[in-house]
């Protein structure tokens, strides 16, 4: 009995992992999932926890031309001030997917 249910234990989690890899990155749902509550919605952090929150908008072109891809993807792993973390809960391909999505606010 075991080695079946460990068979379909196995079926099961190799399903899922094909699953996972094959998922493509929608970049602009993953902001909206963990970025636009505070950053706002076309990045201008013009919501209410924007203002709370003091988040910049991602619109100003002066920021865009000052900040680097490689600066932008540390903000996202430390998290500065309120930001949390997402350094652990996304993986370096999500991140650099928000970093394009981050520039595209600024076109
Ligand atoms: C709980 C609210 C909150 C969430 C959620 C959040 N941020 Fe932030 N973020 C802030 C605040 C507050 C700051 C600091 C003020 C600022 O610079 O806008 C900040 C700063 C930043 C900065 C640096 C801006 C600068 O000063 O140069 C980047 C880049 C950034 N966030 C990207 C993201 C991304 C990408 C996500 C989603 C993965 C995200 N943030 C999620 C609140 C948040």
């Amino acid at each position: 009995m075991t080695i079946i249910k460990n068979a379909v234990l196995g079926m099961v989690l190799i399903s899922a992992a094909q699953f996972s890899l094959a998922a493509p990155i929608e970049p602009y749902s993953l902001y909206q999932e963990h970025c636009a509550k505070c950053h706002g919605e076309s990045g201008a952090a013009d919501n209410f926890r924007g203002y709370l929150y003091f988040a910049r908008s991602f619109k100003n072109k002066d920021w865009q031309n000052k900040r680097t891809d490689t600066e932008i993807l540390e903000d996202i792993n430390k998290g500065p001030r309120i930001m949390p973390s997402f350094e652990k809960t996304l993986t370096e391909e999500q991140k650099n997917a928000l970093v394009r999505v981050i520039r595209g606010f600024g076109r």
